[in-house]
C-alpha cells in the first residue's frame, strides 16, 4: 500500500511525463507547419505529410524547390538553390548558377545534409547525416559521406534491418541494433547498452 506522499509523488510524476509527451507532440507539429507555411509562401511546392524542422533554404530562389509527399527531412539540412561563388570571384566570366532541388516522394534526409542546386533526389532514397549531395540520387539510392556516394539501395537495407532484427529475437531492445553498435564501436557491453536504453525510457520518454 503506498503511503499519501508516495501518491502524490506517483501522480505527479505520471503528470509530468503526460505534459513532456504532449509538449514533445506539440513542439514537432509546431515546428514543421511553421515551416511548411513559411516556404510554401515564398513559393516552394511541397506536398502532402511533409516533415520538416528548421530547413535552411536560400529563400530569395525558394520556388526552385519541391518537395514530395511524405518527405522527411531532419533539422539543419541546408538546400542550396543558387551558386554565385564563382560569379563573385571571376565576374561576368562565370554567370550565377541557379537550379531547382527536388526532393523524391517519401525520402529520408540525415540531419546536416547539403544539396546543392540543381540536383533531383529520388522517390524513397535516403540520404546519410551529413553528406553533400552535387549529384542526382536515383530512386531507392542510399547516398552519405562528403561528396555523397551512391553506396546502397533503400529496399535492400530494409531487408538488412530486417535479417539483424531476427538475429536479435531474445534481446528487449532489438530494434535498436545494439549488437552491431557494440561490435563496431566496442565502447559499452550489450547490458550496459541496455541498461543505458532502459533508464532513457524511463526517465525521458521517447
Ligand atoms: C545513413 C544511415 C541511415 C545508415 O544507417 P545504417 O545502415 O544503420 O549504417 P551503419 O551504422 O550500419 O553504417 C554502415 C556504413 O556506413 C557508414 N556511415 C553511416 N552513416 C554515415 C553517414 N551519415 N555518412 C557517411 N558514412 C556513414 C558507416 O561508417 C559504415 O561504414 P563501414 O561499413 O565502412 O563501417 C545512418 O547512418 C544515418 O546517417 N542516419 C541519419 C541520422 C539522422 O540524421 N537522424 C536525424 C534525427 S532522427
Amino acid at each position: 500500500m503506498l503511503k499519501p506522499w508516495e501518491k502524490i509523488r506517483w501522480i505527479l510524476r505520471g503528470l509530468k511525463r503526460t505534459f513532456r509527451f504532449l509538449s514533445n507532440f506539440w513542439d514537432d507539429r509546431y515546428y514543421t507547419e511553421v515551416d511548411l507555411d513559411r516556404w510554401r509562401s515564398l513559393g516552394a511546392k511541397i506536398g502532402k505529410d511533409v516533415q520538416i524542422q528548421h530547413l535552411k533554404v536560400d529563400e530569395r530562389f525558394a520556388r526552385l524547390l519541391e518537395i514530395d509527399d511524405e518527405a522527411n527531412i531532419a533539422e539543419g539540412t541546408n538546400i542550396v538553390l543558387h551558386d554565385s561563388s564563382l560569379n563573385n570571384i571571376f565576374g561576368e566570366a562565370c554567370p550565377v548558377k541557379f537550379g531547382k532541388v527536388r526532393i523524391g516522394k517519401a525520402t529520408y534526409i540525415g540531419r546536416n545534409a547539403i544539396i546543392l542546386c540543381g540536383v533531383r533526389i529520388g522517390d524513397y532514397a535516403l540520404i546519410g547525416a551529413g553528406a553533400l549531395i552535387v549529384n542526382d540520387v536515383p530512386d531507392y539510392g542510399v547516398a552519405m559521406g562528403v561528396p555523397a556516394k551512391i553506396l546502397g539501395d533503400t529496399r535492400e537495407l530494409k531487408e538488412k534491418q530486417k535479417k539483424q532484427i531476427e538475429e536479435q529475437e531474445n534481446s528487449p531492445f532489438r530494434f535498436l541494433r545494439i549488437k552491431r553498435w557494440h561490435e563496431r564501436h566496442k565502447i559499452m557491453t550489450n547490458d550496459e547498452v541496455e541498461e543505458a536504453y532502459r533508464e532513457f525510457f524511463d526517465k525521458v520518454g521517447w
